[in-house]
Order: structure tokens, then sequence, then C-alpha cells
């Protein structure tokens, strides 16, 4: 077997599919471990969020309780300045931003932006209400671009934060001082909203690993891609394209040659060996049969060679193809001479042979056909000879080939 290269068509067509529909597969999966990985993470965030605000919520309430003029002496001690200043140790180095805030602020630092101050309305009385949402921007106080985790949740006033948030007249010195008659953080009753506990976190922070994760994951998922493409191609070119084209160059090569002769070697007993096989079986069988026709025509031939009466075989157009000695001497030719010459050129009637042919194509038969009748034929110098003749008909291979048996009327 000579190796054949396969043209690029199918295994470039096949490659390209496989590929698109590989890389739409490995894209797609990416993307929604991608997408998983984010929802964990805001998951993870708001979780992180809420733990720290309660951290606050707790030691601001521990220390309301605890604490009434403590913070005469030092503002530091103030709950809600203490709870804070802890909770920023903490979040210390981390990307969480923490802060307290109020509609009606003591501290203007701790004035809520939009996204708290919407809250904290819509949060009147109740229970406290907790909210969180990715907004477009940095966090509050600070400058960049982005998305941010906003998370936020209100706190209601209880009794010991009336000390300081309740009426003017029975706050401590420290904050009459501080904060007037009047000012709109006094009055709070119990169970209102005094403020909310608000926590930001950059996105852009929290996506930075899974970022990471995700480009180098698609990396190697790229490089597994490209081996698997490769290999694919490379063991379909092997067990398919090859054989396959072995064979069609084979046909081809037989169409070509007419010789049978040519076998191949299945590589393999699966579906493409199966073809193989056929294909070998296809060219004994037709190798048989072309023994077969040539022994019979060569039976033929002797046949006539040793026949009595001149015989000649010729074609629908004229054209002889076989004669036989007797013929030959009749019309005083040899064999290489009289082969491929026209039956018309030797035949006096030449149109009622003619009319005979193309009777026996429209209608299937004619007078001159399996009837002896006379005629003259021509010899090589010109001379008219008076005959017998009798056509036969034999079909070989589709093409009906006839037989005159001439039969000279002795003097
Ligand atoms: C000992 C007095 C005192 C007590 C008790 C107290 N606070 Fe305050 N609180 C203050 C002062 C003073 C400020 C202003 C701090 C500053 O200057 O930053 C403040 C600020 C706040 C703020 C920040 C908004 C603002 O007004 O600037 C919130 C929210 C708050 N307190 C809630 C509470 C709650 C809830 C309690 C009860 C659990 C409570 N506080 C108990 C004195 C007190």
């Amino acid at each position: 077997m000579k190796l054949i290269r396969p043209r690029t068509g199918v295994i470039t067509r096949l490659n390209i599919i496989s590929s698109l529909l590989l890389l739409a597969l490995f894209v797609t999966l990416a993307l929604s471990s991608y997408r998983r990985e984010q929802a964990l993470i805001l998951k993870s965030a708001v979780n992180n969020a809420r733990t720290i605000s309660r951290q606050i919520i707790e030691t601001r309430d521990y220390l309301s309780r605890q604490i009434t003029r403590e913070p005469q002496q030092s503002g530091a001690l103030i709950p809600q300045v203490a709870a804070s200043q802890i909770a920023g140790q903490l979040t210390k180095g981390s990307e969480f931003y923490v802060r307290q805030v109020s509609l009606r602020y003591r501290n203007p630092d701790n004035r809520p932006d939009s996204f708290e101050a919407e809250t904290l309305k819509e949060a009147s009385h109740g229970a406290s209400r907790e909210v969180w949402k990715v907004a477009d921007g940095a966090p509050p106080g600070r400058t960049g671009e982005g998305k941010t985790l906003r998370y936020l949740i209100t706190m209601t006033a209880e009794e010991s934060c009336l000390t300081c948030h309740g009426s003017y007249e029975s706050a401590p010195d420290f904050v009459r001082k501080r904060f007037p008659k009047g000012h709109f953080s006094y009055g709070y009753r119990v169970g209102e909203v005094i403020g909310a506990v608000s926590v930001a976190v950059p996105m852009q922070a929290l996506y930075r690993d899974i970022g990471a994760n995700l480009k180098t994951g698609l990396y190697y998922e790229g490089a597994v891609l490209l081996i698997f493409i490769a290999l694919t191609a490379w063991i379909i070119r092997r067990t398919i394209l090859l054989p396959v084209k072995a064979v069609s160059s084979g046909i081809t090569d037989v169409a070509r040659t007419g010789d049978f002769s040519r076998r191949l070697t299945a590589q393999s007993d699966d579906e493409v060996g199966e073809l193989v096989s056929s294909f070998n079986e296809l060219m004994a069988e037709l190798e048989r049969k072309t023994i077969q026709r040539r022994e019979s025509e060569e039976r033929y031939r002797n046949f006539i060679e040793i026949a009595q009466s001149p015989i000649v075989t010729f074609m629908a157009d004229g054209k002889i193809v076989i004669s036989n000695q007797k013929a030959e001497r009749l019309f005083g030719m040899e064999k290489k001479e009289l082969l491929g010459l026209s039956i018309f050129d030797f035949i006096e009637d030449r149109e009622r042979l003619h009319q005979a042919i193309d009777d026996y194509f429209s209608a299937g038969s004619s007078d001159l056909i399996g009837t002896t009748t006379r005629q003259k034929v021509r010899d090589v110098c010109g001379k008219m000879v008076p005959v017998d003749m009798v056509i036969s008909v034999s079909q070989s291979e589709q093409t009906p080939m006839f037989s005159a048996i001439l039969r000279t009327i002795p003097r």
C-alpha cells in the first residue's frame, strides 16, 4: 500500500467543527464556573459584612449599658466611637470599609450618603433591616472605579441609648456641651431607628483571585483542548481517512488500468476494515469475471477458427472484430488486415444489411438474422462471390455483436 496523503478537506472541516464545539463548551463551562465562584464570593462577602456589623452593634450595646460617665473624661469611650474604633482595628489591612451613619447625625463624618439615607428613610420603625447590593463606583469616601458591595443594617434605639440620645435635659454634660438644646440628635424613643452600620467592599478586590484562577484555568483547559483536538485529528486520519483514501485511489487506479489484481491490507476489523475487505472481494470477483470472459472469448475464437465455413463477427457499425481462416481466405486478406475493416465494404447489398441491423435495434428481429439468404460478397480483388449467409446475434457486455456465417456455393 503506497502512502497517500488525504486532501485537507474532510480533516480540516472536522477539525474546525469539533474545535468550535469544544471551544463553545469550554467557554460555557469556564464562564459558568466563574459565575458560580462570583456568587459564592459575594455570599461570603455579605457574611463577612454581617459579622463585622454584628460585632460593632454588640460592642456598642455593651458599652452603652456599662458606660455612662466615663466619656466625660475621654470621648473615645462614647459607645459608637469605641465600637467604630474596634471595628476599624479589626478590618485594618482588609478591603472592608465600616461606618456608622445616622440621618440625624452628631458627627458630620457620620452623615449618610444617598444609598444609606434612602435605606434609613425606608426603615422607620420596628425590626432591624438588612440590605445589600452591588453598586457602581468606589466605597463611600474613596475614589476609584468599578463596583462595590454595599451592606447596611439598621439599628434601633434601646433604653441605654436614651441616656445620651433621649432628651437634652437628661443627657450628660459632655453631650449637652457639644450638642445644644434642639439639636436633631436628641429626642429618640425606644424602638426608633437611630442609625445604621454601613459596610462596603470593592468587588474588584474580591474578584481578583477568581480572575487569576480563571486565567490559569483557561490556559490549562486551552492546552488540554489543543492536545485533544490534535489527537482526535490524528486518530481520525489514521483510522478512517487514510484507509478510505486508499480504497478510493484503488478504485481510481482500477478504473484507469483495468487491472483487478490489486488488493489492500485491512489495518483493523472495524467498519473501515470491512470497507477494505469489501473492496478486496469486489476486486476478486471482477478478476474472476474477467478471466471467465477472456476464457469464453478464447473458446469462441477457437471454435470459429476450426469451423468449416467462413465466419466474421462484427459490431453494429460494421467493424469486423473476429474472423476465421476460411473468411480470410474468402476475402483474400490476412487476419491483421481484415480486422478493423467494415463488413459493409465486402457485401454487395450493403443497404439491406444496414436495414437488417437497424431493424434488429428497433424491432428486436430482422429478416436477415436467423435466416439463410443468398448474398454476394466482394473479395480483395473486387471479384463478387455468391454465398449463403446467415447472421446470428450475441450479446456481449450489453453491446450486441453480429456473426455472419458465409457458405460459398460450390460451382
Ligand atoms: C454616653 C453617651 C452615649 C450613649 C449611651 C450612646 N451614644 Fe450614640 N453617640 C454619642 C455621641 C457623643 C455621639 C457622637 C460621636 C462622634 O462625635 O463621633 C454618638 C453617635 C452615635 C451614632 C453615629 C451617628 C452620629 O450621630 O454621629 C450612632 C448611630 C449612635 N450614636 C447610636 C447609639 C446607640 C444605638 C446607642 C445605644 C445602644 C448609643 N448611641 C448610646 C453618645 C452616646
